[in-house]
């Protein structure tokens, strides 16, 4: 055993104690239900933080771009310029305000390549800057400071090809917003991984609430406990005890790392077994699951910032950047990541992007669906919970909730995101709560 694990291992308050600051005291969740509370959240944490809104890969060469409907927040365009800088900008026009680029609908998100931008009311046009390189019936107007029109700038960095905007005028360096912990990410081969699989739903509850729900594995035996094993009690023995996990903080973001499970020997041509009717038959016969493909595609050795924990069997790390973004980097060589972006107190959108390297064979790209689908259905299975929770909760019929030790990233996110806007209030004068 690591000593991690040692300490693991050697009773109650293992890892809460080790973080006084959080206390152990029950919470309240007034923050996930009160609509007062969403608008000063909108302003001191998605108003200022580093938002990821997508991969570079999605910007394949200069021209190309795509557009991101941020909730309450912001329409963006991003793209690559002619000498391969990544650019964020707001998508209106400097004219009479009209969105520049959509296609099929205005709400919706579109992608592809352009030299220029062409808005659709009256045709002034933009470079891939941003910026008014056309004026129609540019005489008819009176001093106007064409060089200096645009679609406003939005700051934009690439951060390990996740492209980060911030809203604020003059964010804090996005390196220094990242901190010592996540700049290792860097380290991973996140670009052979260009194989993308992407979903998006609303869920009805607030964003933070489906946050909780990936931060402990307290729950999937009774979640997700038909998937694992119809009889749950045969589902609460196969979930690895608390023991078994690995968490750490490092404010305002965090980790946990858990194990799974263990490496199979390589494939034999055929060798599937026998095929009795049930669902972990699915998995034999397509080498996958919801730990991955089974044949596992090689990357070179692992970077050393992942399994911090030493856990035996591992199986993945999942990096929590504040606020919205989840990296989850798997032991099978895959990686997922999570976003949720509230739309108001009690809605958001969820994003799920799975990222493979290429299937080489038709059977590795089925296990990668399987793979995927099965990502799926847990996630949908949370939802339905989130949206349960959100609405009890909203009935504010119980006040205080009881938090256990492996719920200690939930105390930390709550009060991570507490203080962000406690601390933007009292730079701005208003109260706190
Ligand atoms: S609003 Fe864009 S050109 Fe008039
Ligand atoms: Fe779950």
């Amino acid at each position: 055993m690591t000593t991690i694990q040692e300490r693991l291992a050697s009773g109650k308050g293992k890892f809460t104690t080790l973080y006084p600051e959080l206390g152990t005291a029950p919470v309240s969740y007034e923050d996930c239900v009160s609509p007062e509370w969403f608008q000063k959240e909108r302003k001191a944490i998605f108003q200022q933080s580093w938002l990821c809104v997508g991969r570079v890969e999605r910007l394949p060469r200069p021209g190309t771009f795509f557009t991101r409907e941020l909730p309450n927040l912001a329409s963006l365009v991003v793209t690559k310029a002619m000498d391969g800088t990544v650019h964020a900008f707001h998508n209106v026009c400097a004219h009479r305000g009209n969105k520049v680029v959509w296609q099929e609908h205005p709400k919706d998100e579109c992608a592809g390549a352009a030299r220029s931008f062409t808005c659709k009311y009256h045709g002034w046009r933009y470079d891939l800057e941003g910026k008014v390189n056309h004026v129609t019936n540019e005489q008819e107007f009176f001093d106007l400071p064409k060089s200096l029109l645009a679609m406003p700038h939005v700051h934009c960095e690439v951060f390990a090809g996740f492209i980060f905007v911030n809203l604020a005028e003059s964010p804090k360096p996005i390196r220094e917003f990242l901190g010592e912990r996540i700049l290792e990410l860097e380290a991973y081969p996140f670009h052979l991984m260009t194989q993308r699989y992407g979903f998006k739903t609303r869920i009805n509850g607030n964003w933070k609430l489906a946050i909780d729900s990936v931060c402990e594995w307290y729950h999937p035996p009774y979640v997700h406990g038909r998937f694992i094993d119809r009889d749950v009690s045969k589902a609460e023995k196969m979930v690895p005890p608390v023991d078994a996990y690995h968490y750490d903080l490092f404010a305002p973001h965090m980790l946990t790392s858990v194990p799974g499970p263990k490496p199979l020997p390589p494939r034999e041509i055929g060798a599937s077994g026998p095929i009795p009717r049930d669902q972990n038959d699915v998995y034999r016969v397509f080498r996958a699951g919801l730990f991955g493909p089974d044949d596992v595609p090689d990357i070179g050795p692992l970077p050393e910032f992942l399994n911090k924990g030493d856990i035996r069997f591992w199986g993945n790390d999942q990096f929590w950047l504040f606020p919205n973004l989840s990296v989850q980097i798997w032991a099978r060589n895959y990686y997922i990541t999570y976003m949720y972006w509230p739309e108001s107190v009690d809605s958001h959108i969820y994003e799920i992007d799975m990222y493979f390297v290429p299937p080489a064979t038709a059977l590795d790209r089925l296990a990668q669906e399987l793979t995927v689908d099965s990502t799926i259905e847990f996630a949908m299975q949370d939802v339905n919970t989130i949206e349960a929770t959100h609405s009890a909760l909203s009935t504010r019929a119980q006040k205080q909730f009881h938090l256990s030790d492996q719920e200690l990233l939930i105390r930390q996110f709550h009060k991570v995101v507490r203080d962000t806007v406690n601390t933007v209030a009292e730079h701005d004068g208003g109260g706190s709560q």
